[in-house]
């Protein structure tokens, strides 16, 4: 007696294949990981595989997107135990054994799953000062500073970040010493002593001269090599660190 056919066969075997396949997503959800398996696709970044667990598996899961272009500094995530963009990251270049595992952003409270409290960072930012000071009576007229000029170029090094918080959860000073101003805060201060209309310079260099501030970089560059925008923040501060030495000479020449 020959054995009936098992019509699902094909089917069943196909289902195994696509899902032999399948990228495997495991997704830190507070102190457990869950699993999920995504389909691969042709250029699929790490922000698409996780829009598509929320939107297909999994709506409780929660994360921070906003323009998936690479501007907005939103999309901060820990990959495969590196802290990374995930809306320019391709999963082919991080997940070469089809496994993906996905983290908060380290040295920052977490809200919810992947989806990370920024309070602390920003106010690292306000501590340092990281904003421009106009002054008491700025020119009424635009500021001219020639795009060619070396004060252009000197704030140019670091003007482009976008607040992404990578290189903060990059850096293991931030985990010892979380009073620590860390790279991103330290990097727009340095930016902004190298603004020439910039009017706070004085107080700027005391903000980031304290015991959390630039003097306690260890200068191992995490957040240099972790940068998306690949900015030098490790050189920032070290710019930092010689104008608040300099700043300390003055005021002790000053001194009758
Ligand atoms: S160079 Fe300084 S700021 Fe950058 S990761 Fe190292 S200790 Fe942190
Ligand atoms: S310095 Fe780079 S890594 Fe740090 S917040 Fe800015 S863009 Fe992000
Ligand atoms: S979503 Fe805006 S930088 Fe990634």
């Amino acid at each position: 007696m020959t054995a009936p056919l098992d019509h699902a066969a094909p089917r069943r075997e196909a289902t195994v294949r696509r899902d032999a396949e399948a990228l495997q997503v495991r997704v830190r959800r507070g102190s457990a990981f869950q699993a999920y398996a995504v389909a691969r696709r042709a250029n699929q970044t790490v922000l698409d595989v996780v829009t598509e667990i929320q939107r297909e598996q999994d709506p409780t899961l929660a994360y921070r997107f906003a323009c998936r272009v690479g501007m907005c500094g939103s999309c901060g995530m820990t990959v495969n135990g590196r802290p990374r963009w995930t809306c320019r990251t391709r999963v082919a270049a991080v997940a070469e054994e089809g496994v993906l595992t996905l983290e908060p952003l380290r040295n920052l409270p977490v809200v919810k799953d992947l989806a990370v409290d920024m309070e602390p960072f920003f106010e690292k930012w306000r501590r340092a000062h990281g904003y421009f000071e106009p002054g008491e009576a700025p020119p009424e007229d635009f500021a001219a500073v020639l795009p060619d000029s070396g004060p252009r170029r000197e704030a140019d090094a670091g003007i482009e970040c976008i607040n992404c918080g990578v290189c903060y959860a990059a850096c293991d000073v931030v985990s010892w010493n979380p009073d620590y101003l860390g790279p991103a805060a330290l990097n727009r201060a340095w930016t902004l002593v190298n603004d020439v209309r910039d009017q706070g310079q004085a107080a700027r260099l005391d903000a980031v001269a304290g015991d959390a501030g630039c003097h306690s970089c260890h200068s191992h560059m995490s957040c240099t090599e972790h940068c998306p925008k690949a900015l030098a923040p490790t050189f920032a501060i070290a710019g930092l660190k010689r104008a608040t030495g300099k700043a300390a000479l003055r005021r002790l020449w000053r001194k009758p």
